[in-house]
């Protein structure tokens, strides 16, 4: 399975911050945006990624994350002219997909907690033995409005989905990250721009829904799925990764000790990364992990 991370975008609703740099390039705490939806796709066993970001910014990721090599995965790039919508994903990726399953989450979601692994693995199942031919998920917030939102029967089975609902029909809101099967690239091609002028992901899902192919996995209570989305947010989700990171010593999102649990990496290299940044307590951290 192949793995797209989204990070382009304006960033306008977070100006001035994201005037000259990108929103995923920001820090969340100690590490980058990106760290993040990256870490996701490492626990997914994904190791073939495309990141995908405007012209100004692609220069800096590639600075940032180089070709993966140090990681023990393969990390290619490709630039979105505009933000034409999430689905653009799949016509800009389409010959990187290749045929292939993908997954694609947004650069700017953050998640964290018990069974995230165990979920992740469960959807990339579903999608790689036909079971379904999209998996999103569902995380339930007080007020879904400014989400895509779904209505899920206790199988899983998707009953709609709406992009942005005034009357949500649940209160799941449908975070970042979804699993499809190659039919996407396809699919992707074929829907029209939405009234804002995006081509939206709901569009997408809507019809591997009407083909019955759409499941939805739930994320519950105490799992966080942060919101990055204004300044505000973006100060709880780094006060929430300290005081986690603090509290129980293990890092939320380091991917280099991700890379080295998944065995991308051997014990030799995790030490040599860590001996490059040993100086900050990244470093230090790097270098106690046995
Ligand atoms: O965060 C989850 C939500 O993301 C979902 O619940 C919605 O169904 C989905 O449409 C999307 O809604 P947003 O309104 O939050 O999407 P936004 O336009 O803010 O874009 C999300 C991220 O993707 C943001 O970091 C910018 C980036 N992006 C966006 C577009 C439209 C791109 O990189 N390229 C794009 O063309």
């Amino acid at each position: 399975m192949k793995g797209i991370i989204l990070a382009g975008g304006k960033g306008t609703r977070l100006y001035p911050m994201t005037k000259v740099v990108s929103k995923q390039l920001l820090p969340l705490y100690d590490k980058p945006m990106i760290y993040y939806p990256l870490s996701v796709l490492l626990l997914a066993g994904i190791r073939d990624i495309l990141i995908i970001s405007t012209p100004e910014d692609t220069p800096s990721f590639k600075k940032l994350l180089g070709d993966g090599a140090r990681l023990g995965v393969s990390l290619s790039y490709k630039v979105q002219e505009n933000p034409n919508g999430l689905a653009e994903a799949f016509i800009l990726g389409e010959d990187f997909i290749d045929g292939d399953n993908v997954c694609l989450i947004l650069g700017d979601n953050v998640f964290y907690g018990q069974n995230l692994t165990r979920t992740l693995r469960e959807a990339r199942t579903m999608v790689e033995s036909g079971d379904a031919g999209a998996v999103i998920f569902g995380y339930p917030v007080k007020d879904p409005r400014a989400f895509g939102v779904v209505e899920f029967d206790a199988n899983g089975k998707v009953l709609s989905i709406e992009e942005k609902p005034s009357e949500p029909k649940s209160k799941y809101a449908v975070p970042g990250l979804y699993f499809y099967d190659s039919s996407v690239c396809e699919i992707a091609k074929n829907i029209k721009p939405s009234e804002r002028g995006e081509l939206e992901i709901t569009a997408v899902n809507n019809e591997y829904l009407d083909n019955g192919k759409l499941m939805a996995l739930p994320f519950d209570r105490g799992f966080a799925w942060l919101d990055t989305g204004t300044p505000e947010g973006m100060l709880q989700a780094a006060e929430f990764i300290e005081a986690m990171q603090v509290r129980q010593g293990f890092y939320i999102s380091c991917i280099e000790e991700i890379a080295w649990r998944r065995g991308f990496i051997t014990h030799e290299q995790l030490m040599s990364l860590g001996e490059e940044l040993k100086m900050t307590e990244y470093g230090e951290y790097l270098l106690s992990l046995k």
